[in-house]
Order: C-alpha cells, then sequence, then structure tokens
C-alpha cells in the first residue's frame, strides 16, 4: 500500500479539496474585530503545498480546517476569518470564507469563474466532522476532482474531512508536503534509529503518555522521565513526593512500567526546585525527596548534568512534554535547558508536543532542532502505532 504525493498528481483546470491544520491560538480582536493570530507557525508550513497546488493552475483550490474545539455549533471566537486574512495576505490573493462547512451557496461559489481560493468555515461547527459521517463527507467532496490531506496535526482523528472523505476520492487522493516530511522525520526515529536513542518525556499524566512511553522503551536505551510525569514514578519507587500533583491511577500505571523496565532504561529526576505553590518563592531539594508542604515544579540541577551527560552521547534524540513548569521564570530552567541541549547537540532531534514545541520556540532554538512537529497528539499516536487512520486512509490499495 503506498501513499501518492502531491507531486504525483495533475491538478491543471481541477478543482481541489485540501484539508490542512490551521487550528492556530488566537489572541484578542483587533480594530476591525478580527482576532489576531498568536503563532503562525501551523498556516506558514501549509504554504509549500498551497503554492504548488497553486502552481499547477487549478480551477479551484478550496480549503479546509478546524480550528479549537466548538463542539459541532458555529461560534464567531472560532470562525477561521482571521486565517482567511492571513493567507489572503501570504498568497496576494482574495480568499473566500464560506458560511459554513456545507452552506447551500458553496456550490455556486465554487463555480465562479474569477473565485480561486475558497476556505470552508470551521469543519467542527458541524458536529458530523467529529463523528465523521458519511453524508457530511460526501457533501465535501462534491466539491472537488482531487482531495490532498496535509493536516498531519489532525490526522490522528478519524474526522469526516481527513478519514471518511477519501472513501470519495477513489484514485484522486494525494499527501500534501508537510504529511511526507512528517512522516518521514518519525519513521527515521520509529526504524532502525541510530543508537545511542535518547527518549525524553515530560508534561502532566502519565496515563496519557502510557502507549509512547511503553513503545519507547523498547527501542531506546535511555527514557528520561520529568515534569510532572516524574512524581508517579519517584512515589511508585517509595519515595517522599511532598505536595506535587500526582494522581493515585497514575502511580499504579508507574509501578507497572518501572516493573516492566527490565533493561532499567528509566531515567527519573535526581532533584527538584519545589515551592509551597507556584507564586512562593523556590527552593532546591538536595536529594529526589520532596518534604511534606512543598511541591515539585521544576527538575533540579544534578537532574539537569545527568540528562546532559546523556544527550551528549546520543544520536537519536526524540522530546514530547516539558520538564516542568516553564511558564514561570523560576521554573523554567530544567525545560529551556532541555530545548538548549538538543540544539547543541549533533544528533538526530525530533520535538513533538505543544508544549515542548512552545518552549523550543521561546527560548529561541527552533531552528537548531532537526524536526520539530506540527502536531502533538498525532506525532505521539504515530511514535505509538507506526501510522496514524489519516494517513492510512489517503493510501492506494493496489
Ligand atoms: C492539535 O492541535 O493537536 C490538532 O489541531 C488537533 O486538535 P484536537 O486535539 O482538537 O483534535
Amino acid at each position: 500500500m503506498a501513499i501518492r504525493s502531491i507531486a504525483e498528481a495533475e491538478l491543471e483546470g481541477k478543482k481541489v479539496l485540501a484539508r490542512f491544520d490551521f487550528n492556530v491560538p488566537l489572541g484578542d480582536r483587533d480594530a476591525s474585530g478580527t482576532r489576531a493570530i498568536k503563532d503562525s507557525t501551523r498556516i506558514d508550513l501549509s504554504l509549500k503545498t498551497i503554492q504548488y497546488i497553486l502552481d499547477q493552475k487549478p480551477s479551484k483550490l478550496i480549503l479546509m480546517s478546524h480550528l479549537g474545539r466548538p463542539k459541532g455549533k458555529p461560534n464567531p471566537d472560532y470562525s477561521l476569518e482571521p486565517v482567511a486574512k492571513y493567507l489572503a495576505e501570504k498568497l496576494g490573493l482574495e480568499v473566500y470564507l464560506s458560511e459554513s462547512p456545507t452552506d447551500s451557496g458553496l456550490k455556486t461559489l465554487t463555480t465562479l469563474g474569477h473565485i480561486k481560493v475558497v476556505l470552508l468555515e470551521n469543519l467542527r461547527f458541524d458536529p458530523r466532522e467529529e463523528q465523521g459521517d458519511h453524508e457530511f463527507a460526501q457533501a465535501l467532496a462534491s466539491l472537488a476532482d482531487v482531495y490532498v490531506n496535509d493536516a498531519f496535526g489532525a490526522a490522528h482523528r478519524k474526522h469526516a474531512s481527513v478519514y471518511t472523505i477519501t472513501e470519495y476520492f477513489n484514485r484522486q487522493r494525494y499527501a500534501g508536503f508537510l504529511i511526507l516530511d512528517e512522516i518521514e522525520a518519525l519513521d527515521k526515529i520509529l526504524h532502525k534509529p541510530q543508537k545511542p536513542f535518547v527518549g525524553i518525556l515530560g508534561g502532566a499524566k502519565v496515563s496519557d503518555k502510557i502507549q509512547t512511553i511503553e513503545k519507547l522503551l523498547i527501542t531506546v536505551d535511555h527514557l528520561i522521565i520529568g515534569g510532572a510525569m516524574a512524581y508517579p514514578f519517584l512515589k511508585a519507587q517509595g519515595k517522599k513526593i511532598g505536595k506535587s500533583l500526582c494522581a493515585e491511577s497514575d502511580v499504579t500505571l508507574a509501578a507497572k512500567i518501572l516493573k516492566a523496565d527490565k533493561g532499567h532504561k528509566l531515567v527519573l529526576p535526581m532533584d527538584h526546585v519545589v515551592a509551597e505553590n507556584p507564586d512562593a518563592p523556590a527552593e532546591t531539594t538536595s536529594g529526589s525527596q520532596i518534604d511534606g508542604d512543598k511541591a515539585g515544579f521544576d527538575i533540579g540541577p544534578q537532574s539537569i548534568e545527568n540528562i546532559r551527560s546523556l544527550v551528549s552521547t546520543a544520536k537519536t534524540l526524540v522530546w514530547n512534554g516539558p520538564m516542568g513548569l516553564f511558564e514561570k521564570s523560576q521554573f523554567s530552567k530544567g525545560t529551556f535547558s532541555v530545548a538548549q541541549m538538543l540544539a547543541e547537540s549533533d544528533a538526530y532531534s525530533f520535538v513533538g508536543g505543544g508544549d515542548s514545541v512552545a518552549a523550543v520556540k521561546q527560548s529561541g532554538y527552533a531552528d537548531k532542532i532537526s524536526h520539530v512537529s506540527s502536531g502533538g497528539g498525532a506525532s505521539l499516536e504515530y511514535i505509538e502505532k507506526g501510522t496514524l487512520p489519516g494517513i492510512q486512509a489517503l493510501k492506494y490499495h493496489f
């Protein structure tokens, strides 16, 4: 089974329907009432495919995406209007935003000669998108001759516009350049990664990443655990964790993982930056235990040095999830040090996940990382399963 690249498609004179992940963080409204785009990375990463399609002279390019989680109802706070404006500026073309993802006027809009680029309003304004509904997928598919999926960040969802819709494009479904790039990067770390291979996982909950941990433990040489995710592991080892964030169900999961870790690949924090609460003065512990009234909010200096020595020998590095509450400067050292270590390493480095990607960007090291993924949940699920529903659905069954 193979995926076809958009570069193999005949697009001249065709109507092209292309799914992207324009799910970008939005800020306040400006004087004209449009919300500001706080980080345009995901749209910028889509431009290569969009420009390529336009260069092939299609009769229409119909773009689609979700934005946020509007729960199946139209909601002006989640309108794609800021995205339409941004795209129009970047492409130097008018971008018509439809009223809804499948309104009756759309068919007309897509037949008008002077209109080249249409952006469908937020797909999640219709509950049928997330239900993977066939009628909804068919209504979208009826707008075009060719389907392109470049929405890597949404490819783990079995939603109508990324999954069900492919049924209606029997031999006319293609992958965009971003999806192909992400697959190449992930396959590099999944299949025969150069050794030593070091994984670094952080974030809040063990339960969110249990399958990733289990999968990575098979292939990595060391799996470093930081952030709030480390406390259930320390508790499972019988250590005191004070008032640190820790769900009992996560302690059970952590105990199971520790037991399964026969090769002693797991690396836990050796010290912590603690405080009574995130706004109280911080101090560093002298070991891995945390006393009664304090909670851990970052890994400590010994832990950072330990990670540095492991990262310095690595040939492949994967990082997902911050090492602490990095939004607060007194708890940001662990996360920013890891970002710097990856940037300075000669290893192949892959960073995925909203918070770690944000940290890498804030630290100014993003362009020194081999691959910064556009998908959070999608990249984790790809590591767990080796593929994603939206990618499988693009494949041809020859
Ligand atoms: C993301 O932000 O990870 C993607 O756009 C998917 O969004 P979702 O988690 O709301 O499905």
